[in-house]
Order: structure tokens, then C-alpha cells, then sequence
């Protein structure tokens, strides 16, 4: 893919309502991003599909969803105050920063660059300016936070740069709770902050992002069996649920000498981007890293007794985590298509190229589009109340303007499965045609079966 494929897709995007540049109407935020009216829609739809997979669908999962700013102290224990570090360079000439592994990558002069032992820098020059650089120093992406009217050190709080301490302190509250029986998760969705040095690729890289994990707590002597069965589950959610073809994608088992000090197994699931094979989301075995740090840091007993064989042990952890925008991006560019052409050879509404979003139908931002032929009345009331009542079931758009070639290209670039254009015919047949966004073929349907219609569409 190339990157002139990305560039269409942010015009398209900002055209049609689904991600507009963030503060534009101020010369904009440098990497920051807005959801607009369509994009909110699809992903909300694309974070309930998830929930329904890996949490409303299976018998060993539940919810939680906790604060964006927690007790201090959670980072400290979780190893983030000390540890969540990118390494940083300075230009001593120009003052541009970058991130010293990807100024390395790009010089492809250090291909295992390890974080904890930054190296000299001495053979790379300034990308901007040809200047000499800093050393390298460790810069933590946490961003600090005062709570409470005084700003000093006893009030300094952090916006959570992940979500997995949510679930490890509210560990033993869930088990209490809900009764659950090791092996067990906990998922939560929620919006996460990372002071990034180099943000950017669209939504790929940004400084606030959202999150969708689960850490799921297993016995320790079974931690690969659910390591497996969690990666099989990841492939479904992208065949079965994203429809994305696997070709795209590039599950890098992680060197054991790359691995986080806490994992003894992760799996990143990579993606052919429009710039590049680069992170998706992943899959870690994180080990009883975290139980542990918490019980030692709180004083509090995190550990699990079997209802059944009475064994007291702290669970282990498998943690695959997704990021909603790199998922929301993947789905953009799995399901946008330019068509040299148009797919209509003839008449009015034949066009030099033809944008089709595919998304899978039960993820489009607008499901069903309502289509009057004629803006007056009786045709219009009648329009209205077709849409009225599928609005309780489903997300609907009425659209009265343009010829009705022009009303289903819009329909078709914006992802909508099913055009219902209402003719003076229907006014004496009370019947409608339904038109398919893939096919296009057109179909008449009595108004009063449109819903039991739509519902064997949508399954
Ligand atoms: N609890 C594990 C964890 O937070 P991570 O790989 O650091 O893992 C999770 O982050 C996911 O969040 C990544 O797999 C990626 O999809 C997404 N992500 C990470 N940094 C991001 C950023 N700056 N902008 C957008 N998404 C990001």
C-alpha cells in the first residue's frame, strides 16, 4: 500500500464527517485528531463489536471501567514512574527531538536498539538540518497532573498511560464480587495519554488514544495453553468480526532478548501500513509481574484461593490489548476502495473514479439511508414516516438532494449497506426498493416487511 493510499483516506475521512483535524478553526494541534458524527459512529460500533466478542460472548469474562487519574503510588509500584521511558535526542543545532530508536531505524544503523542502554549517537547527523545531536536521555511519557487547587509535590497525580493497573488494583474487588473462578478476565475500553515525542501517521501515533484489553488471569502452570487459545481468538475477531484479509498482517513473535523485564512471551501483531510494517496491537504473557508489585507496594493480600481445590497462588497474566485507533485505522484502510471508473458504466451517475467503503455491514456508521425520489409532498411524508419508524432499531440518514444516482455514490462512499428509495409507485404498491451497497441490485419490498427485511440482513 502506498502512501498516497493514506493521503486519500485522511481527505476522505475529513470530507465525509468521519475525523476532522483537532482545533482547526485555530491553525489546528499538531497530531490531534477529532472524531467526527460518522467516525464516532463507527467506532462505537467497532467498540461494542469487541465487547461482544471477547466479553458479553464467552462465560469467563467481565467488565470494568476505572479512572483516568489514579493514586500516584499505582505507578510507582507498576514500574511506570521509573520506567516508561522513550529515548529522546536533541539537535544541539536546530533543536528538533526525536525518538533516538526510530532516528536509528530509519539510519538502519542500530536494528536491536535496547531502551534501557540508549547508544552513541555519533555516527547520525540531524534529519532536518545536518546538525550534531545530544546524547541520548531517557524521557517518561507520563503527563503530570496537579490535583486540588495547590500545586506542589504532595499533589502531583498522572493521567494513566495504559489501563491494565485499573484492572490489577480492582483485582481482588472482582473476585470478591462476582464469584469468578480462575481462569478469568477483566476487559475495560477507555482513553489513555501518552506524552509521545514523535507522534504522527494520522491516527497511528497520537498523544490520547483509547484502549480496549483484558488481562486474563490463569493458573501458572497454564499460562501457554491460554496464550494460544487468546492468539486463535485474536485471529477470529480479524477474519470473522473486521472481515480484514490476513495477508495484511505479520504476527512477530518477540526475540526472548527483547522482552519486557515482566513477559517471558509476546506476540505484536504487525500490519502493512501505508508506511510500513508497523505495530497493531498485542498479546503478552505479563507473568504475575504486576499482582505481585501491587501486594508488595499496598500491604494488601492480592493472592487467589480455589473455591474447589482450596490452592492459594497469585494467578498469572495473558494480556492481549488493542489500540481503537490503530483498530479504527486497520478498518479504513481494509475496507476503503477507489474505483478507477465507477462500478456504473452508464447513464447520469457514471464517474471518472468511485470511492466504495465496505465495512462490514453490522459496523457501518449509517445503516439504512432513506431516499425520497421527489422533495414534496405526499412522497416526502411518506419518506419521513418509513424512516421514523426504522429509527428505533436502526442508524438511519434521509437524503432528498441530488439525483438519485448521486444519492446512492453518497450512500456507497460513506459505508451505508442498504438505500431504501421511496417512488410515486410506492404511494399506490406501498412497496420501496431496497438497494445493496456491494451488489447494487435493487430489490422491492412491501414497507410493512422492511424491517423483518433488514433484521435477515444484519445477523
Ligand atoms: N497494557 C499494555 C499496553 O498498554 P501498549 O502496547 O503499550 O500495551 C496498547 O499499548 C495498544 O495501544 C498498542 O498495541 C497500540 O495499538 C495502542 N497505542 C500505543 N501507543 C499509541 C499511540 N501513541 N497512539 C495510538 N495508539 C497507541
Amino acid at each position: 500500500m502506498k502512501q498516497s493510499s493514506l493521503d486519500h483516506i485522511v481527505s476522505w475521512a475529513k470530507r465525509r464527517g468521519f475525523i476532522f483535524p483537532n482545533s482547526e478553526i485555530y491553525g489546528g494541534m499538531a497530531n490531534s485528531w477529532d472524531y467526527g458524527p460518522l467516525g464516532v459512529l463507527l467506532k462505537n460500533n467497532i467498540k461494542q463489536a469487541w465487547w461482544k466478542f471477547f466479553v458479553q460472548n464467552r462465560p469467563d469474562m467481565v467488565g470494568v471501567d476505572t479512572n483516568i487519574i489514579m493514586n500516584p503510588k499505582v505507578w510507582e509500584a507498576s514500574g511506570h514512574l521509573q520506567t516508561f521511558t522513550d529515548p529522546l535526542v536533541e539537535c544541539k543545532q536546530c533543536h528538533h527531538r526525536f525518538r533516538t530508536d526510530h532516528l536509528l531505524e530509519k539510519t538502519s544503523l542500530e536494528p536491536q536498539y535496547e531502551k534501557e542502554a540508549p547508544p552513541e549517537l555519533k555516527d547520525v547527523r540531524c534529519p532536518e538540518c545536518g546538525g550534531e545531536l545530544t546524547d541520548s536521555r531517557n524521557f517518561n511519557l507520563m503527563f503530570k497532573t496537579y490535583v486540588g487547587p495547590v500545586e506542589d509535590q504532595t499533589s502531583v497525580a498522572y493521567l494513566r498511560p495504559e489501563l491494565a493497573a485499573g484492572m490489577f488494583t480492582n483485582f481482588k474487588q472482582v473476585v470478591d464480587t462476582m464469584r469468578t473462578r480462575v481462569p478469568f478476565g477483566i476487559a475495560q475500553q477507555g482513553r489513555t495519554f501518552r506524552n509521545e515525542i514523535t507522534a504522527g501517521n494520522f491516527i497511528f501515533r497520537t498523544r490520547e488514544f483509547e484502549i480496549m484489553e483484558c488481562e486474563y488471569f490463569v493458573h501458572p502452570n497454564e499460562w501457554e495453553k491460554h496464550f494460544d487459545l487468546w492468539l486463535g481468538e485474536i485471529k477470529r475477531w480479524w477474519t470473522e468480526v473486521i472481515k480484514a484479509d490476513m495477508n495484511n498482517f505479520y504476527f512477530h513473535e518477540i526475540e526472548a532478548a527483547d522482552l519486557a523485564h515482566y513477559s517471558k512471551r509476546t506476540v505484536d501483531i504487525e500490519y502493512h501500513y501505508p508506511f510500513g510494517l508497523k505495530e497493531l496491537h498485542g498479546l503478552a504473557y505479563r507473568t504475575d509481574f504486576d499482582l505481585k508489585r501491587h501486594m508488595e507496594a499496598s500491604g494488601q493480600d492480592l493472592e487467589y484461593r480455589d473455591p474447589i481445590t482450596n490452592e492459594k497462588y497469585i494467578p498469572h497474566v495473558v494480556e492481549p490489548t488493542f489500540g481503537v485507533d490503530r483498530l479504527f485505522l486497520v478498518t479504513l484502510l481494509e475496507h476503503y476502495a477507489e474505483i478507477e471508473g465507477g462500478r456504473d458504466t452508464e447513464g447520469e451517475s457514471k464517474h471518472e473514479k468511485e470511492v466504495v467503503f465496505r465495512v462490514p455491514k453490522n459496523l457501518a456508521p449509517i445503516k439504512v439511508a432513506i431516499l425520497p425520489l421527489s422533495k414534496k409532498e405526499p412522497l416526502q411524508q411518506l419518506a419521513w414516516e418509513i424512516q421514523t419508524n426504522l429509527r428505533a432499531t436502526y442508524q438511519t440518514q434521509y437524503d432528498e438532494t441530488g439525483s438519485i444516482g448521486k444519492r446512492y455514490r453518497r450512500q456507497d462512499e460513506i459505508g451505508t449497506p442498504y438505500c431504501v428509495t421511496v417512488d410515486f409507485d410506492s404511494l399506490e404498491d406501498k412497496q420501496v426498493t431496497v438497494r445493496d451497497r456491494d451488489t447494487m441490485e435493487q430489490e422491492r419490498v412491501a414497507i410493512v416487511e422492511l424491517n423483518d427485511y433488514l433484521e435477515t440482513k444484519f445477523v
